[in-house]
C-alpha cells in the first residue's frame, strides 16, 4: 500500500476524501493536516477530528494553517455560507468535544516527522489550499526526495469556480500554489478539468445511503445530499482515487504556471497545452476521469465495503 498524507479543509467532498484515504487497502493513511478554507480552521479541524473518530481510525490529525502563506494578516469573513454551509459540512454540526485531540505539532515538524520515519517514499493528497505544502517544501527541501507524488486537486486548464479563470483552492492561496508547482516533485493535478466528470447527483446519495449502514454514511449522505444540490461535483475523493486506481484518471504531461497578477486571474492554473514554450513539464495534468470507476470506490469506502 502507498503510505500518504492528506490535506485537508473538511468540506464536504474532503470528508468522501477522508473516508475513501482511510478505508482503501492501498493507502496507508499516516496522517491529516486540516487547514482554513470551505470554513475557518476551527471549523475544519473539528470536522476532520470527529470523521476520524466515526471512522475508527487511529490517524493523526495536525492543526494546519489558519490563512494563506503570504496574508497574515487575513481573518476569515463571518456569516459567508458556502455550498459548504456554516460550519464545512452542510446541515451537519460536529460535536463539540471529542475524544481526539489534534496533533501536538506545527504542520511542517508534523510532515517532516511522517516523512523521515517512512522506510518508502510518502504521497502528499493536498485536497485544500496548498498553504502548508508551501511551506513544507520551503523549509524542509532536504526531504523533497521522500515525497513519492503531490497529488492535489486544486486549478483548472480550463474553466474556473471562483472566476471563469480560477478554481477555489489555488485561488485561496495563489503563492503557496506557485511554489508547490515550482518545488520539483512530482505532481498530479486534478483540477476542474477532471473532476466535471465527477458528477454526483442526488439520486446517488440516496442509493448510497439506502445500501449504508452507520453514523459515518449517514453524516456523509446528509451533507452530501445538501453540498450536491449546490454544485453536483465530489471533486476531492478523485486525488485519493486516481491513487488507487490508475485507470480512474487520463492525465497529460505539461508545464503549468500560476498567475499571480491581481484581478480575475489571480490564482489560475496556466497550462502549456501544446507545450510552445518548450519548457520541462512539471504536472501530470488531470484531463479526464471516469465516472464509474470513480463512484466505485467512493460508494464502496462509504458502505465500508472496500
Ligand atoms: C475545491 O474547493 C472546495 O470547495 C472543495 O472542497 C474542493 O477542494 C473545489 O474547487
Ligand atoms: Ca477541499
Amino acid at each position: 500500500s502507498i503510505p500518504a498524507v492528506l490535506l485537508v479543509d473538511t468540506g464536504v467532498d474532503d470528508a468522501f476524501a477522508i473516508a475513501l484515504a482511510a478505508r482503501s487497502p492501498q493507502i496507508d493513511l499516516l496522517g491529516l493536516v486540516a487547514s482554513f478554507g470551505n470554513s475557518k480552521l476551527e471549523n475544519t479541524l473539528q470536522n476532520t477530528l470527529w470523521l476520524t473518530q466515526l471512522l475508527g481510525v487511529q490517524v493523526p490529525v495536525c492543526k494546519g494553517s489558519a490563512h494563506a502563506f503570504c496574508e497574515p494578516d487575513w481573518v476569515p469573513e463571518e456569516g459567508v455560507v458556502n455550498c459548504h454551509g456554516d460550519r464545512g459540512l452542510g446541515p451537519v454540526v460536529a460535536p463539540d468535544t471529542l475524544a481526539a485531540a489534534p496533533a501536538g505539532e506545527d504542520a511542517v515538524a508534523f510532515l517532516a516527522g511522517i516523512l523521515e520515519r517512512s522506510e518508502e517514499p510518502v504521497a502528499l493528497i493536498p485536497v485544500g489550499p496548498l498553504t502548508d505544502v508551501a511551506r513544507f517544501v520551503v523549509a524542509r527541501p532536504d526531504l523533497l526526495p521522500k515525497i513519492r507524488v503531490i497529488s492535489l486537486m486544486g486549478g483548472a486548464g480550463r474553466g474556473g469556480n471562483v472566476t471563469p479563470f480560477v478554481e477555489a483552492n489555488i485561488s485561496s492561496d495563489p503563492e503557496a500554489a506557485a511554489t508547490v508547482f515550482g518545488c520539483g516533485a512530482p505532481i498530479v493535478m486534478c483540477g476542474l478539468d477532471c473532476t466535471r466528470d465527477c458528477v454526483v447527483t442526488a439520486a446517488m446519495i440516496e442509493e448510497l445511503r439506502a445500501e449504508s449502514e452507520g453514523e459515518l454514511a449517514q453524516v456523509l449522505c446528509d451533507s452530501g445530499a445538501f453540498y450536491l444540490s449546490i454544485d453536483e461535483l465530489l471533486h476531492d475523493p478523485l486525488a485519493v482515487a486516481c491513487l488507487i486506481d490508475e485507470g480512474v484518471l487520463r492525465t497529460e504531461e505539461h508545464y503549468v504556471d500560476i498567475c499571480l497578477t491581481p484581478g480575475e486571474h489571480r490564482g489560475q492554473t496556466v497550462v502549456d497545452w501544446e507545450d510552445r514554450l518548450g519548457r520541462p513539464a512539471n504536472v501530470q495534468v488531470g484531463v479526464a476521469a471516469d465516472p464509474q470507476r470513480f463512484w466505485q470506490l467512493v460508494s464502496a469506502a462509504v458502505k465500508g465495503t472496500l
